[in-house]
């Protein structure tokens, strides 16, 4: 069975580069933003390696920690760090999963056979510091993903979380949010005071800060 939204991501203790972690333990009370490659030193790894070191600031700026993982063993991990730091002109700091033997990617649904029985595709879990999963996405091997779609929901989570609103296709931090049906419109003008666009009875658009 595969892991769905609103599971607990399942907790491992495993080697990286940063030493031995115990997953959950590690997260603390940060969001995590954990990730998979096929493998170390191939062309679309590295620019997506190096991306997520180049938007540390980003990801720590709203309280994230990343996590990569590829089937490769910490040494393997290391050189490639080199490669990823000179090419990608950035210092990854982040620790990466040595998952030789796929324990880690098969726990994670990582592995989809028909695209190759060792090397992991490109999944991405967020996860919350309840450390429930909020996000799944899986992108096959030849497409490097979209770090700007992934802050942008990292975004959309924590503004929903805080103010109890839906965004919608599209949004971007400040653009009009979207009221959530399950909030009646009594309810709704205690917690938007200041109003709302009526669209339909089941689209109400407001603002937030
Ligand atoms: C890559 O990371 O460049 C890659 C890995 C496996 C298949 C295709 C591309």
């Amino acid at each position: 069975m595969s892991l769905r939204l609103g599971d607990t991501a399942p907790d491992f203790t495993v080697d990286t580069t940063a030493g031995k972690i115990s997953f959950h333990e590690w997260l603390g009370d940060s969001w995590g933003f954990f990730f998979s490659h096929p493998a170390d030193f191939t062309p679309v790894c590295t620019t997506e390696m190096g991306r997520t070191a180049q938007l540390k600031d980003e990801f720590s700026s709203r309280n994230v920690k990343s996590l990569g993982l590829s089937t490769d063993t910490v040494a393997e991990h290391e050189k490639w760090i080199l490669d990823v730091n000179d090419t990608q002109n950035t210092t990854l700091e982040f620790p990466i999963v040595a998952d030789a033997d796929h324990k880690i990617a098969e726990l994670y649904g990582m592995i989809h056979p028909g695209e190759s029985e060792t090397a992991a595709v490109r999944s991405v879990f967020i996860i919350d510091p309840n450390k429930k999963i909020r996000l799944t996405m899986t992108y096959p091997m030849q497409v490097g993903r979209n770090f700007d779609e992934i802050l942008r929901v990292i975004d959309s989570l924590q503004l929903g979380d805080a103010k109890r609103i839906a965004t919608p296709a599209d949004w971007r931090p400040g653009d009009e949010v979207i009221i959530p049906p399950s909030i009646s419109n009594e309810e709704a003008k205690d917690i938007f005071p200041q109003g709302w666009n009526e669209v339909r009875s089941y689209l109400r658009l407001t603002k937030v800060d």
